[in-house]
């Protein structure tokens, strides 16, 4: 009895030294670390144990650990605000804990209790907190990570795991910050097919994509537009899901098991429905998009994900056609959700549905 209180119970050792903090101005995206870091490990026979939070230093794990071979990995993205009234704040967290969860039963690993994990990541920001900033448009971005670390060989699940929880303050995820970004229409390569992987975060979907985004990077384009195996229907935007505003219909491809069901998707689809303004989710071709570009049908098209919220299209590219979008300019309906989401996440306005939790 005692023995199982240990060992599941939080423990929390301090970092000797704090890192010192960037400058607002400085801080990117993901490229600066918090001071501590939460950590929880599963054992088969035993369950999920030992949750601690430590200083933030490198993972021992063996070089047979089937992660590094086999490539059982997830990761999540998920973000803590600090409003304007100084309160600290996590955004949805169980949708993210939820989706980990999902992630794992496909990938067939074991995933952590959602208060178990939620206790630690609340904790471990209660421990950096001073590391939330403070401005509008900057956040402490979380990225809680699972993988197999029992050390074999041969191609079977792992039968040990490792969650932990890292803490990164960012500003804007892209260069062009809240301004439209310019998209490459992805035709040769695909990032995930029906009954892969594609609606999970596995670490294998990002391997995937890399390739793609390089050769757009190197064309002066912000990311990619990804389409289905047959390269006819449109699926998400590099790490983001993508909407169309047409003159009546708001369209979003619907979640068909190779496109990431995102959070931001989830609360834009609940804001759009509480505007009154008509959401449809659905299969879309790029050929109606061109279109209904060329009819002027087409009036904005935005990106959705908690790194970037609401990141506007200015065009979209590819070797037949180059569509300006909205003159290249943001536009109302992205405008609105993102002063309606970011309000919320503020807490410069009512939180409706519950999205925010007091730390
Ligand atoms: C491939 C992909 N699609 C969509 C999203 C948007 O998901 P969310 O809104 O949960 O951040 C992300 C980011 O997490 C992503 O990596």
């Amino acid at each position: 009895m005692c023995y199982k209180t240990a060992m599941t119970t939080l423990t929390i050792s301090k970092a000797g030294a704090l890192k010192n903090k960037p400058a607002i101005k400085d801080l990117g995206f993901g490229k600066y670390f918090t001071d501590h870091m939460f950590l929880l490990n599963y054992t088969e026979g035993q369950g999920w144990h030992s949750p601690r939070i430590t200083p933030y230093e490198p993972l021992m794990i063996e070089p047979g650990a089937s992660v590094l071979h086999y490539g059982q990995a997830l990761f999540e993205g998920m973000k803590s605000f600090r409003q304007i009234n100084g309160d600290t704040v996590l955004f949805r967290p169980e949708f993210n804990a939820k989706r980990l969860q999902d992630g794992a039963e496909r990938l067939c690993m074991e995933a952590p209790p959602t208060e178990m994990m939620l206790h630690g990541i609340r904790e471990l920001v209660k421990v950096d907190q001073d590391w939330v900033p403070a401005n509008q448009g900057a956040s402490l971005y979380i990225r809680p990570t699972l993988i197999g670390t029992e050390s074999f060989l041969g191609v079977r699940p792992s039968s040990e795991y490792l969650f932990f929880a890292i803490c990164s303050p960012v500003a804007s995820y892209y260069a062009e910050g809240a301004d439209p970004i310019r998209i490459w229409v992805e035709d040769t390569y695909v990032r995930a097919a029906r009954g892969g992987l594609g609606a999970t975060k596995a670490g294998a979907n990002y391997a995937a994509s890399l390739k793609a985004a390089l050769v757009a990077k190197k064309k002066g384009y912000a990311q990619v537009l990804w389409q289905d195996v047959t390269h006819k229907f449109i699926e998400e935007v590099g790490t983001m899901n993508v909407f169309f505003v047409f003159d009546d219909e708001i369209v979003t491809p619907a979640l068909n098991g190779s496109i990431l069901p995102g959070g931001v998707r989830d609360c834009v689809i609940t804001l759009l429905k509480h505007f009154g303004l008509k959401i449809t989710e659905r299969e879309l071709s790029m050929n109606e998009v061109v279109e209904s570009h060329k009819t002027g049908r087409l009036k904005e098209v935005f990106g959705t994900g908690t790194a970037a919220v609401i990141s506007p299209v200015g065009e979209l590219a590819s070797p037949q056609f180059n569509l300006k979008i909205n003159n290249g300019e943001r536009g109302p309906v992205a405008t609105r959700l993102y002063d309606e989401i970011t309000g919320i996440q503020y807490g410069e306005k009512p939180d409706l549905f519950n999205w925010v939790q007091k730390i």
